[in-house]
């Protein structure tokens, strides 16, 4: 398939994205508000959970934008990637402050939880597509709906200046990822899209685990059920395991649906 290179213009299956930058930078919160935060241990934790959640986006920003420059994007595609990559650099910041301030942030990510930052970093000669739909399609998806759902719960001031930056830029990211998809998919052959499908059901699973707590080991899935719990009940930024839980159901079922067309 014949695409634009960055320095020609934009064509094929790359559409002109919206990317506000300069604006959103000026806007964009760097540190925490000023405020008393109290110390808890569950939502420390959850916290911290959070922070390896959006440092993972990193890597898997930055694979998309490398898949891009092979691929032949136009300088505009990569630069709504690059702010992606900033906006998740600033939500990992953000949320290790939070996690320190309610009694320190922790490092160690725990046996069995799927967060790999490291493991993203790989070189991977993975195309922009496959990129596009998990980290974007997927990810930014699920990613946004939870956000909403725990911004429209919390009532701390601090926690909920985090969830609000955090919501402001997700809405973005996931516009950004569904018309780079909405442009790529269809594009591609027919046995390509009948693989991806398959590969979304795997990734509905995988993210009922990460963004969620289904699916886990017994053992874990209790701590990780708890530590939303008892931050929920805090009213420090989680909801429920039951319903972070209902939610990550009802995006994937939204994605499913979005995705469907796009793959026939
Ligand atoms: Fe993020
Ligand atoms: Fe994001």
């Amino acid at each position: 398939m014949k695409r634009a290179g960055a320095s020609s213009a934009p064509g094929g299956p790359w559409k002109k994205l919206r990317t506000a930058r300069a604006a959103r930078v000026r806007s964009a919160l760097f540190e925490l508000p000023p405020g008393a935060v109290p110390r808890n241990d569950a939502a420390r934790r959850f916290w911290s959970e959070r922070t390896w959640s959006e440092f993972a986006a990193v890597p898997a920003v930055a694979q998309v934008v490398l898949a891009l420059v092979r691929e032949g994007a136009p300088l505009d595609t990569l630069g709504a990637y690059t702010a992606i990559a900033d906006d998740e650099v600033r939500h990992a910041l953000l949320s290790r402050e939070l996690a320190q301030k309610l009694g320190g942030y922790l490092d160690e990510i725990p046996e069995g939880l799927a967060y790999a930052p490291r493991g993203l970093a790989t070189p991977s000669d993975v195309p922009a597509h496959v990129w596009a739909m998990a980290n974007g399609c997927f990810s930014e998806t699920v990613s946004l709906a939870l956000i909403r759902a725990r911004h429209a719960r919390t009532k701390h001031p601090v926690v909920r200046a985090v969830l609000a930056e955090t919501l402001k830029d997700e809405a973005v990211h996931v516009r950004v990822a569904w018309e780079v998809a909405e442009g790529l998919l269809p594009t591609l052959d027919s046995v390509t899209r009948t693989e991806l499908r398959g590969y979304g059901a795997d990734l509905a699973e995988m993210l009922r685990r990460t963004f969620g707590t289904q699916g886990l080991p017994p053992a874990l899935q209790r701590g990780e059920r708890r530590l939303r719990d008892r931050t929920a009940e805090a009213g420090l930024g989680a909801l429920s395991a039951a319903e972070e839980n209902e939610v990550v159901d009802a995006a994937l079922a939204e994605i499913d649906e979005r995705l469907r067309p796009l793959l026939e």
